[in-house]
């Protein structure tokens, strides 16, 4: 009786032990594979580091916006000689297609959009809202970034332009961005009076 009971509960560990040493060996596998992926990410990365171009516009990045192209109602420049790519992307609307980096658009002299390098807000499709002071003088930078950048109706950038997402935050119309409280002709009237421009 005692020998039976002593073999019965020695195959059961016998059996417990097993198992987890067959399940122990399957591990090594993935993690030799994993050892392996970051060695290869890791010297990969030292590489690609210096590709993504950041523009951060100053002040001198913004000027009489009649200097600049005009794609239907807004103006259009772009800082790291990309003006061709983004005028052809301006004329030409595609669904989730992006303006490329260094852009600036303006509907107004004193307000812009402008387009950051890829890690700067991918959510927001790595544009920086501003807020800009105009004078014969030059520009000023009043505000600059996403949420805390609303304009003179109190309106935030970001909130209105997300509606436009799929068209890389451009509202224009019939996009879903809530309608400016403005008429549309007088658009062209506030890029005349753009106080930098000269007489
Ligand atoms: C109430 C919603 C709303 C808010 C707030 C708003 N916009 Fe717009 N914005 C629009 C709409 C709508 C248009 C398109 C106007 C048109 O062409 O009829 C537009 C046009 C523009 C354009 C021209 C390109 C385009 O999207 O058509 C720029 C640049 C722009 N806005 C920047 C800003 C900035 C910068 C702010 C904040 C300081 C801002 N907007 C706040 C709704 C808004």
């Amino acid at each position: 009786m005692v020998p039976l009971l002593f073999c019965l509960a020695a195959c059961g560990d016998d059996d417990d032990a097993v198992r987890p040493v067959a399940t122990a060996t399957v591990p090594p596998s993935p993690t030799a594979t994993a050892t392996e992926r970051p060695t290869a990410t890791a010297t990969e990365r030292p590489t690609a580091t210096p590709k993504p171009v950041d523009f951060v516009a100053d002040v001198d990045d913004f000027e009489c916006i009649l200097s600049w192209d005009k794609v239907r109602e807004f103006r259009i420049t772009n800082r790291l000689g990309r003006l061709a790519e983004a005028l052809e992307l301006a004329r030409n609307p595609r669904p989730g297609a992006q303006f490329p980096v260094g852009t600036i658009i303006q509907l107004f002299p004193g307000e812009a959009m402008v387009k950051r390098g890829p890690d700067f807000d991918p959510d927001n499709n790595n544009w920086e809202y501003f807020e800009l002071d105009t004078s014969p003088a030059g520009t000023s930078i009043r505000v600059r970034g996403r949420d805390e950048v609303v304009n003179r109706f109190g309106g935030q950038c970001f909130g209105c332009h997300a509606d436009a997402r799929d068209f890389d935050f451009i509202c224009e119309v019939g996009r879903g961005c809530v309608e400016l409280p403005l008429s549309r002709d007088v658009f062209g009237a506030l890029q005349e009076a753009d106080p930098r421009c000269p007489d």
